[in-house]
C-alpha cells in the first residue's frame, strides 16, 4: 500500500491507472478507522482493481466550536488496518493544500440539507460536499463508498452527484454497529465508560420505536415522545434532534408509512452521536 500526500501526485496516479482501463474504487474518510470503515473498503476492494481510501480531517465541515480539534487521529494504526483490507492507495492531503490561500469555490446543495443535521449544524453540509467534490475531482472514481449511518450526507452526495453529472457511481451501505447496538463512530473513543453506557440510550430508542411500530402505532409524534423520554432518562444526553422523516425527502412525517426514517442526533456529555432506521420496512404501500 502506497501512502501519498500530494495532491498532484494522487490525481495522476489515478488519471494513469483510468487510462490503463483501470476501474477505481473509492472511500472517503476523516480516519480513526473502524469496522464501518472497513465494510465500505471491503466492499469497495470487490468493486474495483484499485482500492482507494481517504484519509482527511475536512476542517470546512466543522463549525465554530465544534469537535476539529479533538477529532481523534491516528495515521500509523489506518493505515496499517487499511493496508490489511487490500486498499492499494491511501491518500492523506494536508489541509493547507486542499484549502491555499486564495481558495472561494463551494458546493451547496439546497433542499436536502435545511433540516436534521443541516439545520442542527449551519455550514456542515457545505464543507463536505465541497470536499467530496474536491475529492471525487482527484481520485476521478468509478464508484465510491458511503455509509447510511450518515443517512442525510449519503442523501446529499447522491444529489450533488446527480445534479452535477459527476461520473461517479454513489454506493451506500448499512450501519455497522457494535455487539451491543451501539453505531460504531470514529467518536465513540472520546466517551467516558459511563458516557459509552449512555450512548447505548440512541439504541434503545430505535428498538422502542421499532416495537411500537410493529404493535401498529402510526403516530410519529407519540413515537417521538417515548423515544425522547427513553432517552432523556440518562444523566448525561441532551437531545439535537429526534425526527421521523420521509427516506427520500428528509422532510417530518407525521404519519408512519413505508418511507418512515427514525434519525437521531444526542450529545451524550460533549460528544455528538447521530443514528438513524427505517422504521417503514414491513409496513406495506398504502
Ligand atoms: P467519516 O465519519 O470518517 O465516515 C466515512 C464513511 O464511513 C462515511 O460514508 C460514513 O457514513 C461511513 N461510516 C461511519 N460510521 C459507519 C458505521 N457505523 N457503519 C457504516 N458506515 C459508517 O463521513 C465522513 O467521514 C466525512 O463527512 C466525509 C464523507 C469523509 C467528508 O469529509
Amino acid at each position: 500500500m502506497d501512502i501519498i500526500t500530494n495532491i498532484d501526485e494522487m490525481q495522476q496516479r489515478c488519471l494513469a491507472a483510468r487510462a490503463q482501463g483501470k476501474r477505481l474504487a473509492f472511500v472517503p474518510t476523516m480516519g480513526y478507522l473502524h469496522e464501518g470503515h472497513l465494510s465500505l473498503l471491503r466492499a469497495a476492494r470487490d468493486a474495483g482493481d484499485i482500492l482507494v481510501l481517504s484519509i482527511f480531517v475536512n476542517p470546512t465541515q466543522f463549525g465554530v466550536g465544534e469537535d476539529f480539534d479533538s477529532y481523534p487521529r491516528d495515521l500509523d494504526r489506518d493505515a496499517e488496518m487499511a493496508c490489511s483490507v487490500g486498499t492499494d492507495w491511501l491518500f492523506a492531503p494536508r489541509a493547507s493544500a486542499m484549502y491555499p490561500k486564495g481558495y472561494a469555490t463551494w458546493v451547496d446543495v439546497e433542499g436536502l440539507t435545511g433540516n436534521l443535521c443541516g439545520a442542527s449544524r449551519p455550514g456542515h453540509f457545505r464543507g463536505v460536499t465541497t470536499v467530496v467534490c474536491k475529492l471525487f475531482g482527484i481520485v476521478q472514481p468509478h464508484v465510491a463508498f458511503f455509509g447510511q449511518k450518515d443517512f442525510q450526507q449519503l442523501a446529499v452526495i447522491r444529489r450533488m452527484s446527480a445534479d452535477l453529472n459527476l461520473p461517479v457511481e454513489v454506493r451506500g451501505l448499512p450501519i455497522v454497529r457494535e455487539a451491543d447496538g451501539l453505531a460504531m463512530s470514529s467518536r465513540n473513543v472520546n466517551l467516558s465508560p459511563a458516557q459509552r453506557r449512555q450512548a447505548l440510550a440512541l439504541f434503545a430508542g430505535i428498538r422502542l420505536a421499532a416495537a411500537q411500530v410493529a404493535a401498529g402505532e402510526r403516530d410519529s409524534r407519540r413515537v417521538l415522545a417515548a423515544v425522547r423520554e427513553r432517552i432523556q432518562q440518562e444523566p448525561e444526553a441532551t437531545v439535537d434532534y429526534i425526527q421521523i422523516c420521509h427516506d427520500e425527502t428528509l422532510t417530518d412525517l407525521e404519519t408512519i408509512d413505508r418511507h418512515a426514517l427514525l434519525l437521531l442526533a444526542v450529545r451524550v456529555g460533549t460528544t455528538r452521536l447521530i443514528d438513524n432506521h427505517h422504521l417503514g420496512e414491513e409496513i406495506p404501500e398504502s
